[in-house]
């Protein structure tokens, strides 16, 4: 018999959970006006929110901290972050930032606007919202593969380069500020990129002269994908296949609190020098100095050590392999997910499972508030709550998928929290028809709503 994959950790340090009753998240969901970001983590059972900062630290991690360099110029940290950057991406020049959407604002601040268009696959909410507010516009050039939830295409986060050379060709060059590809393209689902589609992404952008920028919050389990999926990348290593995606693309920013397993940190990282130079201006006035622009040593630190371990083949298979264990339990209800599952989370098709609730009351926020009152699970609306007003309309926008999403943090969780989601998740699709309405909006602000959002049950 072969033998089963397992975690290739084990636990050191544990964390209690809190346990509720439905007539206390009744009461606290209401408090917070029906929007889950304004929960306590007390009120929350199962915290599938999101895999952003919510990974668990290694020992090594641990270690690393204690010998964090926290010099104001030339920390030993600051070197020791570059040599992991150069190794792993085999970008030469990087700028810490405090998270990703920092690395978005002092990038864009170079590189987008006023008018500008940002082609890509299915931009990151703070991405589209750090080019909107710039007056600039993401444009949406993801396959068409990735809005069919039964489509098992093996790389749904692709780009369709038609429509991509169609942007590039009908627009004069000035206009286009850079590429976004977003690996894995979290919006569609946690989707990945395919080697190919990414070098097909530089010959266009090359045919063009337009920069290419990786989104690479979640490299690591891309290149996973690609390992798996891929006509020829199964001898290679994961860090031989993030070099090769990475020589595509001439900048990148990351979010190291997703695939660099930290609770906080980022960076841009760059192949030309002269636009390091000019992002660095905007890294000293927005994050901080060259050498920390927005972290401490000990942080930068535990991001190198963080980058090896979210890049270790067999942390991958597991951590992937929870993920598509989550999907198979969930699934054998006879939910609708986005299929195959995703890298970081189980997308959850809110319109399959709640069809009589229509988008206009935010139908994957209702399904996310009966997935709290049921078990205590917090979900993220992946939807029209999000999608937001359309900047000049402000119409709401309907995306082509209402979403619910459950991340998984890395490291964080075992089986048996996976199937207490899943009971949870199966008890709600159970009492489905019970579910006769959804909600209306009291308060929004102007961009990013979903977070601050109030709502009343309708
Ligand atoms: N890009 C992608 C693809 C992301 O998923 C995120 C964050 C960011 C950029 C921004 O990074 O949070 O460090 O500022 N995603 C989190 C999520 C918040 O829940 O998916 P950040």
């Amino acid at each position: 018999m072969e033998l089963p994959y397992f975690e290739p950790y084990k636990i050191k340090m544990v964390e209690s959970i809190t346990k509720s009753t439905r007539s206390e998240r009744e009461k606290w969901i209401r408090e917070a006006s029906w929007n889950l970001f304004n929960l306590r983590s007390e009120q929350v059972v199962i915290d599938l929110l999101t895999d952003s900062g919510t990974g668990a630290m290694s020992d090594r991690q641990w270690s690393q901290m204690m010998l964090g360099d926290e010099s104001y110029a030339g920390a030993s940290s600051y070197y020791k972050l570059r040599d992991a950057i150069k190794d792993i991406t085999g970008f030469g020049h990087f700028l810490p930032t405090h998270q990703g959407r920092a690395a978005e604002n002092v990038l864009f601040s170079v590189l987008v606007k006023n008018g500008d268009l940002v082609p890509g696959n299915s931009h990151f909410d703070t991405t589209k919202g750090h080019i909107e507010f710039r007056h600039a516009t993401a444009v949406d050039c993801t396959i068409g593969e990735a809005s069919q939830i039964n489509s098992y295409y093996p790389f749904k986060g692709n780009v369709d380069t038609e429509k991509l050379e169609s942007v590039l060709k009908n627009n004069s060059r000035e206009k286009i500020s850079c590429i976004v590809i977003t690996i894995t393209n979290n919006t569609a689902g946690g989707q990945p990129v395919s080697m190919a589609n990414l070098r097909e992404v530089r010959s266009l952008a090359d045919k063009y002269g337009i920069p290419v920028v990786l989104d690479s919050a979640r490299f690591a389990e891309n290149a996973y994908f690609i390992k798996t999926r891929e006509e020829g990348y199964s001898g290679k290593t994961i860090i031989e296949i993030a070099r090769e995606m990475f020589s595509y693309a001439d900048a990148m920013t990351m979010s190291s609190k997703k695939d660099a397993i930290v609770n906080m940190g980022g960076f841009i990282a760059f192949r030309d020098e002269e636009l390091f130079r000019r992002a660095t201006t905007y890294n000293i006035i927005y994050e901080g100095f060259i050498t920390y622009g927005g972290m401490s040593g000990r942080d930068m630190n535990a991001l190198a050590q963080g980058l090896y371990e979210g890049t270790d083949q067999d942390y991958l298979r597991s951590r992937i392999g929870q993920v598509a264990f989550l999907a198979e339990r969930i699934r054998s209800f006879g939910i609708p997910i986005i299929e195959p599952a995703g890298g970081h989370a189980v997308f959850i098709d809110a319109t399959g499972f709640l069809p009589h609730i229509p988008r206009e009351e935010f139908t994957a926020q209702t399904l996310a508030a009966e997935v709290y009152l049921e078990g205590g699970v917090r979900s993220a609306e992946i939807g029209t709550l999000m999608a937001d007003r359309d900047p000049v309309s402000r119409e709401n926008r309907y995306p082509k998928l209402e979403l619910l999403r459950l991340a998984v943090p890395r490291r964080v969780y075992t089986s048996s929290h996976m199937e207490y989601v899943a009971a949870t998740v199966g008890n709600v699709f159970l009492n489905r028809n019970k579910i006769s309405r959804g909600f209306k909006i009291t308060y929004e602000a102007p961009i990013l709503r979903h977070f601050t959002v109030a709502l009343e049950r309708l």
